[in-house]
């Protein structure tokens, strides 16, 4: 953690960093940020299983008088609540003559097509079917099992996230030219955090990777040991600040993994907000118009405190601050800047890594 002098402002644990160290002067990270360890936590990540399950976007976002609409895939997609409040989704292409469901309106819990006014409740009717969805409060995931590939799961793979009573969550949506495995990696380094993102981070040491790093031994329930196979706990650990203002700063620790194959989850640890999370999904959404392909990142941060008098006005707390702005778009930006030129030179055979 920070070694700077903790300050108290009003009610909230900030730091002085007294010694702050320009951008230019902070120790270069491109060492211990080794391709090849970020390159297999990546193909760790890609061998757990998903189930087929896919983020499709906010649960906030499915309104009752229109769909929630995602392609994923190059699948048209339509999400919606029925008469009885329940979710349920299917293609959004008209079963009819193809009209474009997303443009439909819900009535009363029914998805009328604006075209010639088929009627559907969310069962099987006039050769639509629809498809496993799972909302787990904060995100709307859809099964797709001719595009996952995997043995499908009853529901999809949803990390751990503070209690909603205590949290506050926000869900950042942002589309780039890039595979999800680009987003995925570029969570996987957590080295360029105060490099790329001085704006919001500072100090940030990555002090435990070793179950990333491990060849260690697994052993499998009859206690043989399996040299060189992944554990399942992949872990990198990093102690970062977040910037709040000039040289005030909230020291956290952070540890990331990745759940399933699109999913990188940062679990503050240590800190103000312990326990926050920031999920971040990566959807195939299908190619482009030149054939590139585009993936959206659909980004939830659950943060929490555990501060008395955990009022609306109060859950704004300067972790909280930074965390949520996280939704604002700035890091994504260059994120997915950074996810496009990993793919740019993938897809051209120019990837260093
Ligand atoms: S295209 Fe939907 S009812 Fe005709
Ligand atoms: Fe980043």
């Amino acid at each position: 953690m920070s070694p700077d002098r903790p300050v108290r402002r009003g009610r909230y644990p900030l730091s002085l960093r007294r010694n702050a160290v320009a951008w230019e002067r902070q120790q270069p990270t491109w060492r211990e940020a080794r391709p090849a360890v970020i390159a297999r936590a990546l193909k760790r990540a890609q061998a757990r299983p998903s189930g087929n399950w896919f983020v499709v976007g906010a649960s906030q976002d499915v309104r009752d008088d229109r769909p929630l609409a995602r392609t994923v895939a190059g699948q048209e997609l339509v999400v919606w609540r029925d008469a009885a409040g329940q979710l349920v989704a299917g293609p959004g292409v008209c079963p009819h003559l193809g009209a474009p469901l997303r443009d439909s309106p819900v009535r009363c819990g029914t998805l009328v097509c604006h075209w010639h006014g088929l009627s559907l409740r969310g069962t099987a009717f006039a050769g639509w079917e629809p498809l496993p969805v799972h909302d787990d409060g904060v995100l709307v995931w859809v099964r797709l099992d001719a595009v996952g590939g995997e043995t499908p799961l009853e529901a999809p793979v949803v990390p751990v996230r503070p209690a909603p009573t205590r949290a506050l969550s926000a869900v950042y949506i942002g589309v780039g030219t890039c595979e999800p495995e680009d987003v995925v990696a570029n969570r996987l380094d957590p080295w360029h955090g105060a490099w790329f993102h001085p704006y919001s981070f500072v100090d940030l040491a990555v002090v435990d990777t070793a179950a990333v790093e491990d060849e260690r031994v697994k052993h499998d329930e009859g206690g043989a040991a399996h040299e060189g196979e992944p554990v399942d706990e992949d872990a990198f650990t990093v102690d970062v600040s977040f910037k709040v203002a000039g040289r005030l700063v909230v020291p956290v620790r952070a540890v990331f993994t990745a759940p399933e194959p699109r999913t990188v989850l940062m679990r503050i640890t240590r800190g103000e907000g312990a326990g926050s999370v920031v999920e971040t999904h990566a959807t195939p959404l299908g190619p482009d118009e030149h054939g590139r392909p585009r993936t959206a990142v659909i980004e939830a941060v659950v943060a929490a405190s555990d501060r008395p008098g955990f009022s609306v006005a109060r859950r704004m707390t300067p972790l909280l601050r930074p965390l949520m702005r996280t939704a604002a778009g700035r890091l994504w930006r260059d994120d997915l800047a950074y996810a496009e030129r990993r793919w740019q030179l993938r897809s051209t055979g120019r990837f260093p890594g």
